[in-house]
């Protein structure tokens, strides 16, 4: 269980969820997620996938951003401070952090409700001497989140679809109109967004977070399985939730 210490609106439909817990202590390697139990109602019993934002295991404290969208989500908006969750994880393989070396660079680049995973590993990286540079898409100013906190790790760059703030356009906008270039490039958004930075950067250090519908979240039920690109006849695949989400560029069929 996670206790809740706050909870805070940081963007349109967006919260910020804070909680404590021993559980916290697990939450090592950023890219992994929670599944939430959102309340012991019968008719939500399937949980909410939620990455993890951030940790400080210092206070046994972390934070998860997630959507209000549907009645679940939306649900868990409501719940205030001393309310406790029931919690399961940290779940699947996260980000490869010892991919980026001390004095390189890294190019993060998050869409959307994706963006939250990669600020804890932005930290991990900054710690280790990585220099890091954000990208972050949403679609209109009034979904711009979390902008200021990964100022504090390096250089950001926002795009937004109908040009509201920062670049318009998309992250590949943002990324051609300042001509970023990186060593190894980190990223968690909508499919779509991960299929274009496979077309552009298939041949080099990039890992991609996959964000799909999950039943189970450990393994059991197949709803989030993938194909692989190396097997056209589909006989092998992959599950999100516990072979990911973070797979390696152009390994799995987007
Ligand atoms: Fe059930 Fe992945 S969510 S197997």
């Amino acid at each position: 269980m996670l206790n809740i210490v706050k909870q805070r609106t940081i963007a349109r439909n967006i919260f910020e969820l804070t909680c404590s817990g021993e559980l916290v202590q697990e939450m090592r390697e950023p890219g992994q997620f929670l599944h939430v139990k959102i309340d012991e109602y019968d008719d939500l019993l399937l949980r909410r996938p939620i990455s993890i934002c951030d940790v400080d295991l210092e206070k046994n404290e972390m934070k998860m951003i997630y959507r209000a969208e549907g009645e679940g989500t939306t649900r868990l908006s409501t719940k205030t401070s001393d309310t406790s969750i029931d919690t399961l994880g940290p779940l699947g393989h996260g980000f490869p952090v010892d991919e980026a070396k001390p004095g390189e660079s890294v190019l993060l680049v998050g869409g959307g409700i994706g963006v939250p995973p990669l600020y804890y590993l932005g930290k991990e990286l900054v710690k280790k001497g990585v220099h890091v540079t954000t990208v972050l898409g949403f679609q209109s100013e009034q979904d711009v989140f979390y902008e200021q906190e990964f100022q504090k790790l390096g250089p950001v760059y926002v795009a937004t679809v109908d040009g509201s703030f920062g670049v318009k356009g998309f992250v590949t906008d943002a990324i051609d109109k300042h001509e970023l270039s990186f060593d190894v490039l980190y990223s968690c958004g909508p499919t779509p967004m991960l299929a274009s930075l496979t077309q552009r950067y298939r041949e080099q250090r990039v890992f991609l977070s996959l964000e799909e519908r999950m039943g189970c979240g450990i393994g059991a039920c197949f709803a989030c399985v993938c194909h692989i690109e190396a097997d056209p006849d589909g006989v092998v695949y992959r599950k999100v939730c516990t072979d990911g989400p973070v797979f390696p560029v152009g390994e799995v069929v987007l």
